[in-house]
């Protein structure tokens, strides 16, 4: 594709925040694939019950992508209910980012397999990963380079197949997670609007805490990496479950004040969904109530990079998130990683959330 001009002056920073970027959400889309995984057939896989998985992390059921159906097929079906959702074609993409850690294939990227799939021939393409943060951190880079000015309407995907790296004999963690795709259109906004500031953070020194190790240049694949399960999520959930609260608090404050909003401007947070006592407890500590609080991890558990934009979709959806109001998000994830963003949702110029996208398309048909 052609190079783009700079040609708007670029946000200020001070390293980790970003204060006043005048680029914003349009719409949002999702996919989740259609068999659920409950916790009464976990409780015939693990010695697990129900009520233990729902007491301790809220999750009643998940959503499991069918063999051959990859994250490129789930992310465009979140990619053309966006689109049909902001009322656009896919040639009018400028730029997609797809945040994900389990892509297709590890060359080339998920997004350039996507933009062939929806046919986006006018976009850049690529992958980042960051977590179950890749969203947040994806929806940033996004807003930075459409609010610098050489891309005037990108569109940002996070979609996981994470069943596809989950230990099944492992009760600690086969219980959490799920497969599903959300995606979102990102245009210039006017100031005040869109999105108003970002907070990211990372820790390299917790990496152990959450990890897939095999597969890579450390532990290439090889009989010995698949005998000894290193293609599969390991994580120590209880430090995870200490830092994410913290992390997460300090990083809803921080974009706060950055925005120079309060919290009781905030009219819905849209917190990753890993744990519902996570979710309450980040609540608690910053002091902001449930009622206004997205919450749907019951019925997808932990989507990762999807987790956001699928909670998004769904408080729309139920009528918590509206044109014009203020929205939180915040996440962490793998890395260890963490962030918040400050939006005024669906606000951008000329532009509003909604409109008349069917919001579906099966898995294969045409992908
Ligand atoms: N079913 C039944 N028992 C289980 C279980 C399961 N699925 N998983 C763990 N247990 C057991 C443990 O073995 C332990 O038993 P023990 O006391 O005999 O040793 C007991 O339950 C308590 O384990 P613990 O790890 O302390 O539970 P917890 O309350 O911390 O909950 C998590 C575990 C994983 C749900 C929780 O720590 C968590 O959600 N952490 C964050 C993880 C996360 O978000 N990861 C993704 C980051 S994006």
């Amino acid at each position: 594709m052609a190079t783009r001009k700079v040609t708007a002056a670029p946000p200020v920073m001070d390293g980790v925040s970003t204060p006043g970027m005048p680029a914003g959400v349009v719409a949002a889309g999702a996919a989740v694939p259609d068999d659920i995984l409950t916790n009464a057939e976990l409780e015939r896989m693990v010695e697990t019950s129900d009520e233990w998985i729902v007491k301790r992390t809220g999750i009643r059921e998940r959503r499991i992508a069918p063999e051959g159906i990859a994250a490129s097929h789930l992310g465009v079906r979140a990619a053309r209910d966006a689109l049909g959702k902001a009322g656009m074609k896919p040639v009018d993409l400028e730029l997609i980012i797809v945040a994900t850690v389990t892509g297709d294939m590890p060359a080339p990227s998920t997004a350039c397999l996507l933009q062939e799939k929806i046919g986006a021939p006018h976009a850049a393409c690529f992958d980042l990963s960051a977590g179950c943060t890749g969203f947040l951190y994806a929806l940033s880079v996004a807003g930075h380079m459409v609010a610098y000015g050489n891309f005037s309407c990108a569109m940002v995907v996070g979609v996981e197949v994470l069943s596809r790296v989950t230990d099944w004999s492992d009760r600690g963690t086969c219980v959490l997670f799920g497969d599903g795709a959300g995606a979102v259109i990102v245009k210039p906004a006017s100031p005040g609007s869109g999105i108003l500031s970002v907070h990211l953070g990372s820790d390299g020194g917790a990496a152990d805490l959450l990890k897939i190790p095999g597969g890579g240049s450390l532990h290439p694949a090889s009989a010995r990496t698949v005998e000894d399960g290193l293609h599969t999520l390991k994580m120590n959930g209880r430090e995870i479950f200490t830092l994410a609260v913290r992390n997460m608090a300090e990083s809803v404050t921080r974009a706060l004040k950055d925005a120079g909003c309060t919290l009781d401007e905030v009219d819905c947070l849209i917190p990753h969904q890993a744990n519902l006592r996570i979710i309450k407890s980040l609540c608690g500590r910053v002091g902001f109530p449930m009622e206004k609080t997205a919450v749907n991890i019951g019925e997808y558990g932990n989507t990762s990079s999807a987790s956001i934009p699928l909670a998004l979709v769904d408080a729309e959806e139920r009528g918590m998130l509206a044109a014009g109001d203020l929205a939180v998000l915040a996440s962490f994830g793998a890395g260890l990683t963490w962030g918040a963003m400050v939006l005024r949702w669906g606000e951008t110029d000329g532009c509003t959330s909604g409109g008349t996208g069917d919001g579906e398309s099966a898995i294969g048909e045409g992908d």
